[in-house]
């Protein structure tokens, strides 16, 4: 029974380590980090920023990401003007969705422009806030 420990403290020390390696590479790799949206497993939960590539983002709509362990929102109004903002809702809390130009919450039904992250419709009535975004070749850079 004592053999167990010893492989148990190695596959964790393992593990740690691939997955400081693949943060790392994530990180430097340009348009190879883009995040999944909505798996919500913590995967880029200790960085403070989130890639997304430009591509995936429809001019005129937007996409979810996650950002430190966060939802956001990143939207493209016209082509190559990116902006992005938080995607919980300022009524209480929900996670809002993209939903053409607009961002909608499931909970009880605010609406938010995807452009500039202002109430459309409430009971919410702050803007989302908004976060920075920038564009680099195909990919888009967010931080808080
Ligand atoms: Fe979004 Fe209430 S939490 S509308």
């Amino acid at each position: 029974m004592n053999d167990h420990a010893p492989l148990t403290r190695r596959t964790l020390f393992t593990i740690g380590g691939a997955a400081t390696g693949a943060v790392l590479l994530a990180a430097c790799t340009p348009g190879g980090a883009q995040d999944s949206g909505g798996s919500g497993d913590g995967g880029s939960g200790g960085s403070g920023l989130a890639q997304v590539s430009l591509a995936s983002i429809p001019v005129g709509g937007a996409v979810s990401a996650t950002l430190a362990g966060k939802p956001i929102v990143v939207s493209q109004p016209t082509a190559g003007h990116v902006v992005a903002f938080s995607a919980v809702c300022t009524h209480a809390g929900c996670t809002v969705a993209p939903q053409g130009k607009e961002f909608d919450c499931p909970c009880h039904g605010s609406r938010f422009d995807a452009a500039t992250g202002d109430v459309l419709n409430g009971p919410a009535s702050d803007p989302l806030p908004k976060l920075k975004a920038e564009v680099s070749g195909d990919s888009v850079t967010v931080t808080a």
